[in-house]
C-alpha cells in the first residue's frame, strides 16, 4: 500500500515537471541576431537586425553604450508608435520584430548597442551587438590631397622645364644674330 502511494508521487513530480519545461519552452524568451557584430563607414546606414520570440506581446528598448558614455535610444512595441530620445529621432527607424535602423552614421556610433526585450510577465533579456564605423571618406580625402599635390609638382616641373627651355632659345637666337652681324662685317671689310 505504501509502495503504491510511493510510485504515484513520483508520477506526478515528474509529469508536473515535464509540464513546466515544456511550458517553459513555449513560452522562453529568446533573441535571434543575425548579425552581432557590424561594420560601416561614415555617412552610410545600419540595420540592427533582430527577431524575438516569446510570450504576449514584448517591449523593446535600445541603448547605446561606449566607453565615455551610455544613452538611450528608443523603447516602443510592436504595432505602436516608438518613443525614440531626442538626439536619434531623425535618424532612428524602428521596426515590429524588434530591429533597429541607424542612418547618417558618425563616428562617435561606433559603440555597443543593446537591447532589452521585456515580456508582459516582466521576465527580460539582453543582446548585445558592435558597431564599428570607418573613416573611409576621410582616407579618401587624402588620397585625393595626395595626388593634387603630386600632380601641382609635376606641373611645377614642366613650367619650369619650359621657361629654361624659353630662355635657352632666346639666348641661342640672341647670339645668332650677332654672329649674323659680325660676319656681314668682317664681309663689308672685306670688301
Ligand atoms: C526584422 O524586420 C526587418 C524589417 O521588416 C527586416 O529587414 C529584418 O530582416 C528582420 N529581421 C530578422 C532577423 O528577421
Ligand atoms: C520615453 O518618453 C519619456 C517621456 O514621455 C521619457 O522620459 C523617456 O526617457 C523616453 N524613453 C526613451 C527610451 O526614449
Amino acid at each position: 500500500m505504501w509502495h503504491l502511494r510511493l510510485w504515484e508521487f513520483q508520477d506526478v513530480a515528474v509529469v508536473l515537471s515535464v509540464g513546466f519545461y515544456l511550458c517553459h519552452l513555449a513560452g522562453a524568451l529568446s533573441i535571434y541576431c543575425p548579425q552581432r557584430s557590424l561594420s560601416r563607414s561614415i555617412q552610410e546606414d545600419v540595420l540592427f537586425s533582430v527577431n524575438v520570440s516569446c510570450s504576449g506581446v514584448p517591449a523593446f528598448h535600445w541603448m547605446f553604450v561606449s566607453a565615455a558614455v551610455s544613452r538611450s535610444i528608443g523603447a516602443w512595441q510592436p504595432g505602436t508608435d516608438a518613443n525614440v530620445s531626442e538626439d536619434y529621432s531623425s535618424r532612428v527607424q524602428t521596426y515590429g520584430n524588434g530591429s533597429l535602423g541607424l542612418s547618417n552614421l558618425r563616428l562617435q556610433d561606433a559603440g555597443y548597442y543593446v537591447l532589452t526585450v521585456t515580456e508582459e510577465g516582466g521576465r527580460s533579456k539582453d543582446s548585445g551587438l558592435v558597431l564599428t564605423v570607418n573613416e573611409v571618406l576621410y582616407e579618401d580625402l587624402q588620397y585625393l590631397t595626395v595626388s593634387a599635390l603630386a600632380l601641382a609638382a609635376i606641373a611645377g616641373l614642366l613650367m619650369l622645364a619650359m621657361w629654361l627651355l624659353d630662355k635657352a632659345y632666346r639666348k641661342i637666337s640672341a647670339w645668332r644674330s650677332r654672329r649674323e652681324v659680325e660676319e656681314r662685317a668682317t664681309e663689308m671689310q672685306h670688301l
